[in-house]
């Protein structure tokens, strides 16, 4: 019975990675150097240790994907990158952005410029054609652990390549085990001065909200950040580990009442999703108030083991994509129906491809793109360098959710 149980399972896992288009896959990923010699420097230096560079993050521009290599451990190339869409290649260089001196680690005091990016998670394009970045601003993670500048969000104008603004966040903004590794920009593309960023802390259990018009910040706290103790012990890729990760994965809704959204939010470590409207964030007083505790909503359970990292809204139809670690997969969930396992639907199961799909986006045309890179065997292990490790897919949202209980 067992036996045709588990044959049942892979035949629906491999039907259903079909559906997904593999746009490109790596072993190890190379970059775009200025010359061979330069290259062959940072090898011999160790600059560049190329087992070390895990591609995580992504957000598409035009014809630019831009993927980030966080500085987990020594010898990352550069963290924030693009491939140019138009390639024919598919395992294609990263090239550097916005360029690889503002992503080299500053030798013998030399000092660091603005435009700098030590080590990115997640970035975010708006509809500014603005490209929002969260530095760490600490490399080696897993190493010596070194803080070169303090976290900051760096934003540049896509259409120039150039540096608009390096904010950096107040000690009232942070405590001791903060970690800020992502950021969604809430903005319309009329009043673009209007934006605010919200920045989940997975390790201090908070959101943090920039004002862009004000250029201020501050931070929001709530017991739904945290993470539920019942659901830290995963296994992916056959490796066992427990987390304790709060909020980190953020999505907006469309516009709705006097120009709020919804911000859809889970912890990592958890099965629920929570929401709140972004006025109560928007508003320091109101945000800060403990009597707006209850203005926060539990949209439900999503099931057993469905652990989230990312996730992302398609504002046409209203379906929120979510990563799922523990199921080598991608999930939706219609937001107009009520959140319980039934509602939930997979989009795709891959137990090879999609081993921890760590980041999920929906572009401007509504592809949906996925990233897969087997971050705990990396972590915890060693990744096979013989093999296919990191993996970037592309869908139409349409063509995800059909067949799924995500059609309403
Ligand atoms: C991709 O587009 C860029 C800019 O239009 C162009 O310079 C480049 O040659 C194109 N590459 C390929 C492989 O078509
Ligand atoms: C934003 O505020 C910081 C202080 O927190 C200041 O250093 C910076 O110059 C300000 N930037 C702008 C564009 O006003
Ligand atoms: C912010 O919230 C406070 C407290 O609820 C309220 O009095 C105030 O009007 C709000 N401000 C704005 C700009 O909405």
């Amino acid at each position: 019975m067992l036996w045709k149980l588990l044959i049942a399972i892979n035949i629906f896992a491999t039907v259903y990675a079909a559906v997904l288009q593999e746009v490109f896959k790596w072993r190890d990923v190379g970059f775009a150097w200025p010359s061979e010699e330069i290259k062959r420097e940072a090898l011999q230096n160790q600059d560049y240790i190329p087992a070390n560079n895990l591609p995580l993050g992504l957000a598409r521009w035009r014809n630019r994907l831009f993927v980030t290599v966080p500085r987990w451990k020594a010898g990352v190339a550069s963290s924030l990158n693009y491939i140019p869409l138009n390639t024919s290649d598919s395992s294609p260089a990263l090239i550097p952005y916005p360029s690889l001196k503002a992503n080299s680690l500053p030798k013998n005091g030399e000092t660091l410029e603005d435009n700098h990016i030590i080590s990115t998670f997640r970035i975010e394009v708006d509809a500014c054609d603005r490209l929002w970045v969260m530095d760490t601003g600490l490399a080696d993670i897993l190493g010596s652990a070194e803080q070169y500048s303090k976290p900051a969000l760096v934003v540049f104008d896509l259409n120039t390549d150039r540096l608009l603004r390096r904010y950096e966040f107040k000690p009232s903004d942070l405590k001791e085990s903060s970690f800020l590794a992502n950021v969604v920009v809430d903005v319309q593309h009329d009043r673009c001065d209007e934006a605010f960023a919200y920045i989940p802390d997975l390790g201090g259990y908070a959101i943090v909200v920039y004002s862009w018009k004000n250029n201020e910040s501050w931070r929001v706290n709530h017991n739904y950040f945290h993470f539920d103790p019942l659901n830290g012990d995963l296994t992916v890729g056959g490796i066992n580990f427990q987390w304790k990760d709060g909020i980190f994965g953020l999505a907006l809704s469309r516009v709705m009442r006097k120009g709020y959204r919804t911000l859809y939010f889970h912890p990592l470590v958890s099965t629920h999703e929570f929401s709140v409207s972004t006025e109560v964030l928007r508003n320091q007083t109101l945000a800060s108030d403990p009597n707006s505790y209850n203005l926060y909503k539990i949209e439900g359970n999503r099931g057993v083991a469905t652990q989230a990292s990312s996730s992302n809204l398609d504002l046409q139809t209203e379906v929120l994509f979510l990563t799922q670690l523990q199921k080598d997969g991608i999930a939706c969930w219609n937001t107009n129906k009520p959140l319980n396992p039934d509602n939930v639907g997979i989009v795709a199961q891959d137990r090879e491809a999609l081993v921890f799909p760590n980041d999920l986006k929906i572009d401007a045309e509504r592809n949906l793109w996925v990233l897969s890179d087997r971050m705990p065997v990396f972590l915890f292990h060693t990744l096979n360098k013989n093999e296919y490790n990191y993996r970037i897919f592309r869908i139409k949202v349409d063509d995800a959710i059909a067949n799924t209980p995500c059609v309403l």
